[in-house]
């Protein structure tokens, strides 16, 4: 197994901020999340206060506006959003993927009725196929975020929807106390819940590394999504993007 340190191999755990992170490793990622599968879903509501649950209804309210028929949700993990939009979007189809099973596992436990081991670098679905496609805290830790979204744009209809959530960065006089909590609080909470503290450390050096707000939307642009768009939530702890396929 590679360790977190080679993972972010220049972050420097003594600093607020990593210096220059590295892109994800695939095998490190898989591991990590294999490993907290059992406690990830109430780890998350712990750390977050809660607020995850809010994150996933807002991406969901405007998912219903779409009425779509068929929707990805990739890198699902425990399926929490795609739960949310399968409750409420009973005319559509929705499917959750992941690379890691023993997470996918939990997502099919709790209720999501369609679930495929798959790497979103490679998803096995032919072009044009979706609706919409949603990826939730999962971008972020794929080992190439273009090739990543590009995949994405080609398993959607044309015309159809692109929807990201992720941590972003607070700005202002939040950003210092949110990057003590990120790279030290955290970490050692998590540690407790979970007892891989390794993979909350991690945490904090992807976060940093992600592109967020003008820079993501640049990024869906130059993967052929127009109309990219960025709200911040929770004084921008996370982040919600949209972008569409444009029509031929
Ligand atoms: C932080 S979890 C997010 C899970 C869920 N979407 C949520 O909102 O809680 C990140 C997930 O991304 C998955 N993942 C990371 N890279 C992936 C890839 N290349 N292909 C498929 N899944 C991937 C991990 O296995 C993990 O389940």
């Amino acid at each position: 197994m590679q360790s977190h340190e080679s993972t972010y191999r220049a972050l420097d755990s003594h600093s607020i901020r990593p210096k220059a992170p590295a892109m994800p490793d695939a095998v490190y990622v898989r591991d990590a999340f294999a490993r907290i599968a059992d406690r990830y879903v109430l780890t998350n509501h712990v750390l977050s206060c809660g607020m995850d649950i809010w994150w996933r209804k807002v991406v969901t309210a405007r998912i219903r506006r779409w009425k779509p028929k068929s929707l990805l949700d990739v890198a699902s993990g425990t399926g929490d959003l795609a739960l949310e939009i399968q409750d409420h979007c009973p005319d559509c189809d929705v499917i959750a993927s992941d690379f890691c099973a023993e997470m996918l596992a939990h997502a099919a436990s709790r209720g999501v009725a369609h679930t495929l081991v798959a790497d979103a670098l490679q998803l096995p679905f032919p072009d044009g196929k979706f609706d919409v496609v949603t990826v939730a805290f999962g971008l972020r830790n794929m080992a190439d975020y273009p090739a990543a979204l590009r995949e994405m744009f080609r398993v959607l209809k044309p015309g159809g929807h692109l929807l990201i959530l992720d941590f972003s960065l607070p700005g202002g006089i939040l950003r210092t106390p949110y990057r003590l909590y990120l790279h030290h609080v955290l970490p050692r909470m998590a540690g407790w819940l979970t007892g891989q503290r390794d993979a909350y450390e991690y945490l904090g050096g992807s976060i940093e590394a992600f592109p967020s707000g003008d820079a993501m939307c640049d990024l869906l642009e130059t993967c052929g999504f127009t109309a990219p768009d960025a709200r911040p939530l929770t004084g921008g702890v996370v982040s919600i993007y949209q972008a569409t396929r444009p029509m031929p």
